[in-house]
């Protein structure tokens, strides 16, 4: 008898011949701006935790406070007995944060892009989908069974071309219903999606939009609501979906809008209905990160000096870097070996750039890509620069 699991090990060595092999970095120590890998203090250069708060003395003392208070787990999905008053008030904060009429909150970014898109598109619906947008939007497209219209990147002229066809189609053929979906921060180039367009479109063609602003909670926009608030747009967007596990150094997600479309999703998305509440103590920390955002806005100053300091460094050693507002830095190198060959060199100098390969990005378009936050100091950077500009003479 052959071992079922054979088939496994094929497509494992497969994987490995492809050079497309992933393992993971053991992090012994806190997550800071440096951590400690293998005993041995290197700059982090590729975490989400844009504002240095995954540390925060102020989380610390929430997390344990409320630990205290409602104990380490919710017991129970939100609909059975989970719901406690950790997760409202954080849904009151997020609502307040987001100036909608409504939030709920969902275990990761994961679950409510699975969630949201699955509960709003049907069979009968056509969803309009950038091509770079995040996995768990590709997923909950594909969960949705939604007709999908993939439109290059940030190109609106296409989005208006598909749009059009769509209300063009015949009665018989006709779909019930458009969603547009986009990463607001796109997370492996760091560029913005074009809002007002597209906001602009959706209105024009009567269809629903809705952002993922996992990238841009915290870090865009001048009370740090995201790429909507900066861009004037929140108003024309029906659904905002945004995580609390990066800038805001928590974990969770959050879904804003109509108090309608929050009583829907409490109603029909099955990754909020079929999961067990996320730990109060959790939830209370994401309320208080959303303090910590609003009331130190010099935290988003630093994060913006940061983020121009290295982006123009990075020009000055000869790579091409956009103008974004965004700390999500891509070096493109194109081959995969020899990203994952330039992310350990630049481990031996104590800077901690993870490679980024197909299929989290398109092939051929490997890239290092680095974050920065606002923790990072000068000299962390300058060290960050050097080592790179070491290392990149050997591309
Ligand atoms: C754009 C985007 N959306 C959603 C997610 C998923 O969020 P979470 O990590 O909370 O599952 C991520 C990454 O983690 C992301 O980059």
């Amino acid at each position: 008898m052959t071992d079922p699991l054979d088939t496994l090990s094929g497509a494992l060595e497969e994987i490995k011949q492809k050079g497309l092999l992933r393992s993971m970095h053991t992090i012994e120590s806190m997550q800071g701006p440096v951590v400690k890998i293998n005993g041995r203090d290197v700059i982090l250069m590729c975490s989400n935790n844009y504002l240095g708060l995954a540390n925060h003395p102020e989380l610390i003392r929430t997390a344990a406070s409320a630990a205290r208070k409602y104990g380490v787990s919710a017991g129970a999905s939100r609909l059975i007995s989970g719901n406690m008053s950790a997760h409202e008030q954080l849904e009151h904060d997020t609502a307040g944060f987001k100036r909608t009429e409504s939030a709920l909150v969902f275990n990761s970014g994961y679950h409510a892009n699975t969630g949201i898109i699955s509960a709003v598109a049907d069979a009968d619906t056509a969803v309009l989908s950038d091509e770079l947008n995040h996995a768990s939007i590709i997923d909950g497209i594909r969960l949705s069974r939604a007709q999908v219209y993939i439109y290059k990147h940030r190109n609106v002229n296409m989005v208006e071309d598909m749009l059009r066809s769509i209300n063009n189609e015949s009665h018989d053929n006709k779909l019930s219903k458009k969603l547009i979906v986009t990463d607001s921060v796109f997370s492996m180039d760091g560029d913005i999606a074009p809002l007002k367009e597209l906001v602009m479109l959706a209105e024009k063609y009567n269809a629903i939009i809705m952002i993922d602003e996992a990238h841009a909670t915290g870090v865009l926009g001048k009370n740090g609501a995201g790429a909507a608030e900066m861009l004037g747009v929140s108003s024309g967007i029906h659904i905002q979906m945004g995580t609390f596990s990066k800038a805001l150094g928590s974990f969770g997600a959050y879904a804003a809008g109509s108090r309608p479309f929050t009583d829907f999703i409490i109603n029909s998305a099955r990754s909020f209905i079929f999961t067990t509440a996320l730990p109060p103590a959790v939830c209370a920390v994401s309320s208080k990160a959303i303090q910590l955002v609003q009331k130190h806005p010099e935290l988003r100053q630093k994060l913006t000096d940061n983020i121009n300091f290295l982006r123009n460094g990075l020009r000055s050693i000869g790579f091409n870097i956009a103008h974004d507002p965004t700390p999500i830095i891509s070096l493109i190198i194109g081959d995969a070996d020899k990203t994952m060959q330039l992310s350990s060199m630049l481990l031996g100098k104590g800077v901690f750039v993870s490679g980024i390969r197909p299929p989290s990005v398109p092939d051929g378009t490997s890239r290092l890509r680095l974050t920065v936050t606002a923790a990072h100091t000068r000299q962390m950077l300058i060290k960050v620069l050097d080592a790179i500009k070491n290392v990149c003479s050997f591309i």
